[in-house]
């Protein structure tokens, strides 16, 4: 693998101001009426383009895209609204759209085999679902996941609150980690062993909104929600925030109370979210380099915030930035049903043997014969692209209270994603989880044990896998059942 970042060629100074939402054609707002009239659907086209992801003289780089940009459109609606989407699939392989961290109806949520066929090339199905959480969320395709989403099919889905905390300026951050080889274009050996078995595939080229950023401009006193997006198939963030005053007021979409993240750090494992409030010091001096430590080896500035202009008032401002929480049932503790939930696999793995189609073997057998390295409760998800035709792992009656304690066996971060619900974190190793954050998919370190509750209340059969997108491939996935 690459060392990184020697190839962050050379860097842009174009970022989110640029694409900051206002901007035409960059945005899209559904349009405030009750249409189900497809005709009046929004399309979104996956395709392969070429997008200008390195810049700098470099060529262009060869992608798979939503409507010719990566990231696609953002989608953005109202708290309660419907989206409709039309989506035509231009690719020469069957694909699908998940809408990541929307609590929709089952036949909605874009998953072949399991909530819907997959889109055949040349093919337009409709989706159609409303949305009942204000927040961040995101789109991607759900076949063939870590070469999809890895070639560039992604984009953000922003649900506007009723009455949004006033700030100066909202930005949103798509966050990509791309592998792509000396001429720019991308690294084609995607589900190898060994990302498989390791980390996943980390990439050596990490773009902000699609282009490898460089300034990103602000003004003394300036107050920014800054919507983070993390669609990178495996790599986690941890940006250094501190100088910039930061506020979490949601995670995964939903509100947490209004807090600094410890050591001025945002932590970021794949599909996740954090909606930050910052307010750039009335004193602050640029440059001020936003770096990425999550590896500690190998951190990097990723960004560099310049501080330019008037100040934007004289006095810090203090209005409340505290969002209003979205309608999610609370979880009844003492009534909850308990469930173990154990990963387990990978290299460095120690003795594990999974069940893969009903054989019980180990570990080696299971890569060389089968291509899966990973088993949650002891069972491996054989990986045929649109194979997430499974037997529940679990079934629970609508309404019901469930807690479950993630169990990491492995030597390996997993970022564990339920569709269709939000559930509490609760503790990490026994330890309080500070605010109890609602949250999609939390991150589970190695040898890590976290516990979650949540109300199945979302009826259907509902995907439960790890957001490392080869190690899902490779059979870290599986349904939990809501009757
Ligand atoms: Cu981001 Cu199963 O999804
Ligand atoms: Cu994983």
């Amino acid at each position: 693998m690459a060392a990184w970042p020697c190839r962050q060629p050379t860097r842009r100074s174009v970022v989110a101001g640029a694409f900051a939402t206002t901007i035409a054609g960059a945005s899209w707002r559904w349009p405030a009426r009750a249409a189900n009239a497809p005709a009046d659907a929004f399309g979104l086209t996956a395709a392969p383009g070429k997008v200008p992801l390195v810049g700098g003289g470099h060529p262009e780089t060869g992608v798979w895209c939503f409507s010719g940009t990566v990231p696609g459109p953002e989608i953005r609606v109202r708290q309660g609204e419907r989206v409709e989407v039309a989506f035509h699939n231009g690719l020469d392989e069957p694909s699908t759209v998940h809408w990541h961290g929307i609590r929709l109806v089952n036949a909605m949520d874009g998953v072949p085999g399991l909530t819907q066929d997959p889109v055949a090339p040349a093919e337009t199905f409709h989706y159609a679902f409303d949305v009942p959480d204000a927040g961040t969320f995101w789109y991607h395709p759900h076949y063939s996941s870590s070469e999809q989403v890895g070639r560039g099919l992604y984009g953000a889905l922003i649900v506007e609150e009723p009455e949004p905390p006033a700030v100066d300026r909202e930005v949103v951050w798509v966050i990509d980690d791309w592998r792509l080889d000396r001429a720019a274009q991308i690294d084609a050996r995607f589900d190898n062993r060994h990302d498989m078995t390791h980390a996943g595939r980390i990439g050596n080229t990490v773009t902000i909104n699609g282009l490898i950023p460089d300034r990103f401009a602000v003004r003394p006193g300036e107050r920014l929600r800054l919507r983070l997006i993390n669609v990178a198939n495996a790599r986690i963030f941890a940006l250094g925030l501190a100088a910039l005053s930061p506020r979490v007021i949601a995670i995964d979409g939903q509100p947490v109370a209004p807090h600094k993240p410890a050591g001025g750090r945002i932590v970021l494992g794949p599909a996740m979210r954090a909606d930050v409030v910052l307010d750039i010091p009335l004193d602050a001096r640029g440059p001020i380099s936003i770096v990425d430590d999550f590896y500690p080896r190998n951190a990097y500035g990723l960004v560099d915030v310049v501080i330019e202009g008037a100040p934007v008032r004289d006095e810090p401002l203090d209005a409340p930035i505290a969002l209003a929480p979205n309608p999610l049932a609370e979880p009844d503790l003492e009534r909850a049903e308990r469930n173990d939930v154990i990963f387990a696999g990978g290299a460095m793995g120690g003795d594990v043997t999974g069940m893969v189609n009903g054989q019980r073997m180990g570990l080696r057998e299971m890569v060389t014969a089968h291509g899966v390295a990973w088993t949650i409760n002891g069972v491996a998800a054989v990986a045929h692209h649109d194979g997430h035709r499974m037997e529940p792992m679990a079934t629970f009656e609508r309404g019901q209270s469930v807690r479950m304690a993630l169990v990491n066996e492995s030597r390996w971060h997993h970022p564990i994603h339920l569709h269709g619900h939000h559930f509490r974190v609760l503790s990490r190793n026994g330890r309080e989880e500070p605010h109890r954050p609602w949250q999609d998919t939390v991150l589970v370190g190695p040898l890590e044990t976290v516990e979650i509750a949540f109300v199945a209340d979302n009826p259907g059969d509902w995907m439960f896998h790890c957001h490392v997108l080869e190690h899902q491939a490779a059979g870290m996935m599986a349904v939990i059942r809501v009757t």
